[in-house]
């Protein structure tokens, strides 16, 4: 981390400890918090991790929304991605007051093929990898012992071989498979590249797929119609993911964060007025279309699943959440969205519909009913194929019952779930990691006997991120890793071995 991004990350402490002292004022809204999360709220002698990771997806919503924020309302009370000192760096455009000339164009087509369906094959990997798969002469680490400590962040990364010789993909091999996200900065890392490849077969591109990363406003102004433009950092680990046989997960199609504003309006100017319904629902149909050709023509085969609509619903489930898309084209934006996904999409990608907090379903807040309907509906014309159980969690909430019994909810209608961007926030002390390790240990071992047993239909779990410091949500050390990418209990709650 950089000298002045710490500087950041104090600063940004400094607010947060400020900020979470107001957080029982700011709790007097008239929803009820449930139970579990109580215990995350910020108290006296409390510090901001322990809310952190008490608070995980409640469906309270304290974080303030922002008009172009990044999933504030996964964040822990008050904090936003924005905020956040070490939340990753969106890349690609993200609306320019004047379109900027691109400097790359959209590579050119080939034919796609189309890939198999179902669980993952045996052996996911081609022939062709960069990295030995095999486990190096680097001896295989000892268990740490419970509530080991974390390691300073400040240590860098080691010089001798990360391998473990243990692989989490390779444990799973058969029943699902087994991801990370990954974004442009973690191919400058040979350590890093070297450890994802021994530990995953699935990859999520962390920013660089999503439409401020894809769309160039000022090819879309200039020619008067969707351009999409895929940025050099996006080829850089499509490539290498190709180079390497893994496969990805694209991540996302239609949401309402990280994508420009300026995509809905007239002229695909900024202070235009937003378009009309039959626009809006060509241009919907242009950029599906021309992302997933542009996949299928230069990865044919790569890509396994779509997250086709991300975040569709408020976070605790009582309605719609309120964006553009949904102001343009109403409910059915989903529906829509899909219709194009299908007839775009090549045979072997499954389609999926992506979002948080999916085991809250209580009281009003049936999050998990409302996706369970939407599922049903869009079945009816077969035009999905499973759902994504973000999994942004914490310690103390949601209960891992809850959690794996949604697993099964979502399995029972007869679609693939894929657990797609875990990670569990805790406090960054021994204690934490030994909570984090145990509640891990809890939802992976009802995973791993439902999944084989039949009672869930698992095809993909994905963490979201590689190490600690590389995540997100950095200062809750909600991963596998620590930062000197040395395994943590929770790895090996994980494994299940
Ligand atoms: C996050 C990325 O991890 C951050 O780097 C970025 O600043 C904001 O988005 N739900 C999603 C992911 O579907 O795309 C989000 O990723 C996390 C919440």
């Amino acid at each position: 981390m950089g000298k002045s991004k710490r500087t950041l990350g104090i600063i940004t402490l400094c607010f947060l400890l400020a900020f979470c002292g107001c957080a029982d004022k700011r709790e007097t809204g008239s929803e009820t918090r449930p139970e579990a999360s109580v215990t995350g709220e910020a108290g006296e002698g409390q510090n901001v991790s322990e809310a952190a990771a008490g608070a995980a997806q409640t469906p309270t919503g304290n974080a303030p929304q922002t008009p172009t924020g990044n999933a504030p309302q996964e964040l822990p009370t008050g904090v936003s991605p924005e905020q956040s000192p070490t939340a990753g760096e969106p890349t690609g455009t993200t609306e320019p007051t004047d379109a900027a000339e691109p400097t790359e164009t959209p590579e050119s087509t080939v034919t796609a093929a189309p890939t198999g369906n179902g669980k993952p094959t045996a052996t996911p990997k081609p022939a062709v990898t960069a990295a030995p798969q095999k486990p190096t002469a680097t001896p295989k680490p000892s268990r740490p012992t419970e509530g080991q400590k974390p390691t300073s962040t400040s240590t860098p990364i080691p010089t001798q071989s990360v391998k473990l010789g243990t692989s989490l993909y390779k444990r799973y091999e058969g029943y699902f498979y087994f991801g990370t996200c990954v974004n442009a900065s973690y191919l400058n890392n040979s350590k890093v590249t070297e450890l994802v490849l021994e530990q995953f077969n699935s990859i999520t591109c962390e920013n660089e797929m999503k439409p401020d990363a894809l769309l160039n406003q000022y090819q879309c102004q200039a020619q008067g119609k969707v351009v999409i433009t895929v940025p050099s950092n996006t080829k850089k680990i499509l490539d290498w993911a190709k180079k390497n046989g893994l496969k990805v997960r694209g991540h996302v199609l239609v949401w309402y964060s990280q994508t420009p504003d300026w995509f809905f309006r007239e002229g695909f100017r900024s202070n235009g007025a937003l378009v009309s319904r039959e626009e809006m629902l060509s241009r919907m149909e242009s950029y599906i279309k021309q992302v997933l050709n542009y996949c299928d023509t230069n990865y044919p085969g790569m890509f396994y699943a779509w997250d086709v609509v991300n975040e569709a619903f408020t976070d605790d489930g009582t309605g719609y959440r309120d964006c553009n898309w949904y102001k343009i084209l109403g409910e059915d934006y989903i529906t829509e969205a899909f219709r194009f996904a299908r007839k775009y999409a090549s045979a072997g990608t499954k389609l999926f519909y992506n979002d948080f907090n999916t085991y809250i379903n209580y009281s009003d807040k049936l999050k998990t009913t409302r996706i369970c309907n939407l599922v049903k509906e869009l079945k009816k014309e077969n035009l999905i194929d499973g759902v994504g159980m973000q999994a942004h969690l914490g310690v103390s909430y949601p209960s891992a019952d809850d959690f794996v019994r949604t697993v099964t909810t979502f399995s029972n209608l007869g679609v693939e779930v894929q657990i797609t961007e875990l990670d569990v926030m805790t406090t960054a002390n021994a204690s934490g990691w030994k909570q984090q390790a145990d509640y891990l240990d809890r939802i992976f071992s009802a995973l791993e006997k439902n999944d084989r047993t039949g009672v869930c239909n698992l095809t993909s779990v994905s963490v979201w991120g590689i190490a600690d410091n590389y995540s997100w949500r950095a200062e809750s050390t909600p991963l596998l890793f620590d930062d000197n990418l040395k395994p943590k209990a929770a790895y090996y709650s994980v494994l299940q071995q």
